[in-house]
């Protein structure tokens, strides 16, 4: 008899843009006639920078010649996206990131979810709250989390930290020490940052604890304002403390192409039972040496391509595009009466809803009287309740159609 991982019992319900779309789905089988924006999940919808796409054409027109056809990659990635990586992310901003300390993968979603295979069961986890909600539910999968109090809306073994607008979206530290510390800034889904004085305490604090910090940074090309960090390694002793997931997915408009890394760096230690120190940087690199090959060459091309002059425009127009959607949505929810949040340094807004009513509520209200689509907060954790993620990455017309929609119908 085939025995299942029983901790997948223990998620609740399905995963939340999964729920969200079949909601969707069904509203729309019973009004066909009605046209839905969706501004819910972060998808983008900008096509790819002509730049990007010239490069991957060249590189499957290689893949069908005999001199230039190429098999199976390094698992690591290339060494021609590593070093670019290397230097345009990290060396332009004063940090030295070793090419063997990146990891070339399919999505950050995928790595932040992956990274817990290196970490023992014991561990306790920290997350941020609200939160996205891959780094719960993978470790609730893993079996960190223990029950599910419905009460509460949380897990017994999960440290909850609140970041709202009561402390300003600055997470304080736990009355528990936590042994793996899930940090995303530019938040999803407040679209709030962290300075760097703030990070730094954090980095401080997972230092002396000898914690380690899983620093979520897909939405750092959004940032506009100067004393937010794009990297946590500019932050002095994050390379002792913190691993880094970054994406193309919104930089550059890659959620269906596929490409993103993690940069584990070679100081960062772990430890054994009997108190061991232990490189995550070989632990990582074994496990994704092991389980994963390599993200195709054409993909590695196109992400090669996002830092050459040319696509640094390019994909700059698009991101700019896709901030002004953000005061759009920001400037006409304010005028419209609602406290929002977020909006600057990344594409989504997060807004109260109206006194009286929860956020699936809100949800529902949204979805029937102006048919707009939108996250409810309390999707991503018990912190969430009473407010409402919107998201920047429609198209303009649409963005301005769902603000108008929402003065008038709701
Ligand atoms: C979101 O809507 O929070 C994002 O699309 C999630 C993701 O990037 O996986």
């Amino acid at each position: 008899m085939i025995n299942i991982n029983e901790n997948f019992l223990n998620l609740q319900d399905s995963y939340l843009f999964s729920t969200i779309a079949k909601k969707v789905a069904e509203f729309q089988k019973n009004n066909p006639d009605k046209r839905i924006i969706k501004l819910g999940i972060g998808d983008v919808t900008r096509p790819i920078a002509p730049k990007i796409i010239e490069a991957m054409h060249k590189a499957v027109e290689e893949m069908g010649k005999q001199e230039t056809f190429r098999g199976y990659g390094p698992e690591q990635g290339y060494e021609f996206l590593r070093e670019k990586i290397s230097e345009n992310d990290y060396k332009k901003r004063g940090v030295n990131i070793d090419i063997d300390e990146i990891f070339v993968s399919d999505g950050a979603k995928c790595d932040c979810g992956n990274i817990g295979d290196i970490f023992g069961i014991d561990n306790v986890v920290a997350i941020t709250d609200p939160v996205y909600p891959v780094y719960l539910d993978t470790n609730v999968m893993a079996g960190r989390s223990g029950e599910y109090n419905e009460k509460t809306g949380m897990y017994e073994n999960i440290i909850y930290i609140p970041a709202t607008a009561e402390n300003n979206f600055v997470p304080e530290f736990p009355k528990k020490v936590p042994d793996m510390i899930y940090l995303c800034f530019p938040n999803n889904p407040t679209g709030t940052t962290l300075n760097k004085k703030d990070l730094k305490k954090w980095v401080d604090y997972a230092k002396q604890n000898k914690s380690i910090i899983l620093f979520d940074s897909a939405y750092e090309a959004f940032i506009s304002e100067e004393d937010v960090p794009h990297t946590i390694y500019e932050i002095e002793g994050a390379k002792d403390v913190a691993i880094e997931f970054r994406s193309f997915s919104k930089t550059a408009g890659f959620t269906g192409i596929r490409c993103a890394y993690t940069v584990v760096p070679k100081n960062l230690k772990g430890y054994t039972k009997d108190g061991k120190e232990i490189e995550l940087n070989a632990l990582w690199n074994r496990r994704h040496g092991t389980k994963f090959n390599g993200v195709s060459y054409p993909v590695q091309r196109a992400a090669e391509a996002v830092y050459s002059e040319e696509g640094q425009k390019q994909i700059k127009e698009n991101i700019e595009y896709y901030m002004n959607n953000a005061k759009i949505i920001k400037e006409g929810l304010q005028e419209a009466g609602y406290t929002v949040y977020g909006g600057i340094n990344a594409p989504y807004i997060w807004l109260k809803v109206p006194e009286g009513l929860t956020s699936w509520e809100f949800f529902d209200k949204l979805l029937n009287k102006a048919n707009v689509v939108g996250t409810p907060g309390v999707g991503f954790g018990p912190s969430g309740e009473g407010y409402f993620r919107l998201t920047a990455f429609g198209t303009k017309e649409n963005t301005m159609e769902a603000i108008r929609r929402i003065k008038k119908e709701l």
